[in-house]
């Protein structure tokens, strides 16, 4: 879907798809190398994750495999409420794993720095974090992402997995909602 068929939902646009995939193929290589002679399993949060981790993994010169988890701390709108809920776990064990998370966004850091914890806590040998964007107020939290495509100002955006009431995810670039939209 383009921008012409978002007409003016979408107020700028921030990222176009050039530029993601240019980005994502650069954090592909990084990961490459940093997992030379490791294993690594890649968990895509669902749903924001769908479009990055079908760029990244496709842009990897190596196996790899994944796994999915759903959870939610946000309710329909557009803050988060800082309640973590798996929706969806992951189908295997995870004892002794490398893992990458791979994520659309970091806003508050609370999904990501819960979830960290969680994979930990189970047994993963390593966890790190991946995310397509990052908000200047991850940066108070601990949450680690190892790697980032880009900061972006505190802003509500859609587009290449991101949504706003399940919609605008098949966007290819990454616009920021209009603010009538929700306001
Ligand atoms: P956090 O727990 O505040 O870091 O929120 C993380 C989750 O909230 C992300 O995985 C997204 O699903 C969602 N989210 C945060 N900011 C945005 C946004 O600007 N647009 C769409 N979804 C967002
Ligand atoms: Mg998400």
């Amino acid at each position: 879907m383009d921008l012409a068929a978002v007409g003016t939902d979408v107020e700028k646009v921030i990222a176009t798809e050039a530029e993601l995939s240019a980005k994502i193929l650069e954090l592909a290589a990084r990961v490459d190398a940093d997992y030379k002679d490791k294993q690594v399993l890649l968990v895509g949060v669902l749903k924001g994750a769908i479009m990055a981790m079908a760029d990244l993994t496709r842009a990897m010169q190596r196996h790899v495999e994944m796994d999915w988890v759903a959870v939610s701390s946000y309710g329909s709108g557009t803050k988060s409420s800082g309640v973590v809920r798996i929706l969806k776990d992951l189908d295997r064990d995870i004892t002794g794993r490398n893992i990458l998370i791979v994520e659309d966004i970091v806003d508050s850091g609370l999904t990501l720095s819960w979830l960290t914890e969680n994979l930990l806590s189970r047994g993963a040998k390593s966890v790190s974090v991946l995310t397509v964007l990052r908000k200047p107020d991850a940066a108070t939290v601990k949450v680690e992402a190892k790697y980032v495509g880009f900061d972006i100002p505190s802003e509500f955006v859609v587009g290449y997995g991101l949504d706003f009431n399940q919609k605008y995810r098949n966007l290819p670039f990454i616009g920021v909602l209009a603010k009538h939209l929700y306001s």
